[in-house]
């Protein structure tokens, strides 16, 4: 079959980097952490960005931040997320990651998170493209002298009235922005109702940097309809790859090829979730490692019989012991013949 997308097999380069596909892991705070990130790159995610990181100073030495910002071992390109509203902050904030071996910053204007955007940071900026562009300024000139991209992600508009999305990115490029991420909401969208792509398509038909669409993603089907839907660049993937790092692999498999991959079987699934754990535990430690996996576990077992209950069991398990043998057994219970 003929290949429908015609750059898809040509390498994207962001920063000096190739990237080894046009399928990205969406950066979701909470969720995308570097155990994560790294099961994404190895099942097929061409790129994936951290999850977002405060530009607030007096939070780098958390915990909680350090981790976010934690790339070791990580296939390159590394690729941090920074949140915030004051320039200077923000440019101090990429600094601080480059000086710690980001080689890619991406800039947050697409979270409608209330804790971000209290301080007019993530979507809420949308509304305020002047600043968006001393923000830019500030953050290119910060990295520039060591060749760091920075690359920005953002929403449609801040409502369905303003959408300003255009205007942000023709700015953006003018500015030294390397590639733009958008999903197709406006920030008053939040998640709700669809996400349109003809915004996405006027952008991606008005700039000359890469585009990356995003927004209600969840198959190789629709992964090829947004591409050609839009002519945009790459695909990024969130909420659907939560529990399905494989999903990458299938719309790269799709994309290159027109087939579509066979669902991996219970015995696959059960690896990755088991190879998914242990790093998690490795990454966190046995006592937040537990309990933050529960949510991981949760969706990879979605659908599969019995798994309600199992959700509850998992409630009560409080080390990494009981926590795996919980999933064993869960599995192998799969298997049992059916006498109902
Ligand atoms: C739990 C969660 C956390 C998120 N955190 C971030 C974030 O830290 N930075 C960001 O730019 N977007 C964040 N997002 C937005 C996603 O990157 C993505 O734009 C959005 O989920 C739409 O894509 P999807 O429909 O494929 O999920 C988050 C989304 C979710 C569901």
């Amino acid at each position: 079959m003929a290949l429908t997308f015609p750059t898809f097999s040509q390498p994207l380069v962001i920063g000096g980097f190739e990237l080894a596909n046009r399928v990205f892991v969406a950066p979701m705070a909470g969720v995308t952490d570097r155990p994560y990130r790294q099961l994404c790159k190895r099942l097929g995610a061409g790129y994936a960005v951290s999850e977002m990181a405060a530009s607030n100073a007096l939070l780098w030495a958390t915990e909680k931040t350090s981790r976010r910002i934690n790339h070791e071992g990580e296939a390159s390109p590394k690729t941090v997320q920074i949140a915030g509203a004051d320039p200077a902050m923000m440019a101090q904030a990429a600094r601080f990651n480059v000086d710690r071996g980001a080689q890619i910053i991406d800039l947050n204007m697409g979270c409608p998170a209330k804790k971000v955007c209290n301080v007019a940071a993530g979507s809420a900026l949308m509304q305020k493209p002047e600043l968006i562009g001393r923000i830019i300024t500030a953050v290119t000139e910060a990295v520039k002298a060591d060749g760091i991209a920075v690359t920005l992600k953002m929403r449609t508009g801040w409502d369905r009235e303003n959408r300003n999305a255009l205007q942000i990115a023709r700015m953006a490029q003018d500015l030294g922005i390397a590639m733009i991420t958008i999903h197709g909401r406006t920030r008053a969208d939040k998640y709700q109702g669809n996400a349109e792509y003809d915004t996405i398509a006027q952008v991606k038909s008005q700039i000359q940097i890469p585009v990356v669409a995003n927004g209600d993603i969840d198959s190789p089907e629709k992964a090829k309809m947004v591409l050609d839907y839009t002519g945009a660049d790459a695909v990024m993937v969130g909420r659907a790859a939560q529990g399905r790092p494989w999903i990458f692999r299938q719309i790269a498999h799709f994309l290159e090829t027109g087939e579509k991959p066979p669902d991996p079987t219970e015995d696959e699934i059960a690896r990755w979730l088991k190879d998914h754990l242990e790093d998690h535990y490795r990454f966190y430690g046995e006592y937040i490692g537990v309990r933050t996996a529960r949510k991981h576990i949760g969706w990879y077992l979605k659908g599969l019989p019995g798994v309600k209950l199992f959700r509850e069991t998992l409630m009560e398990l409080e080390s990494v012991q009981e926590q795996m043998a919980a999933i064993e057994k869960f599995f192998s219970t799969q298997h049992e013949p059916s006498y109902q």
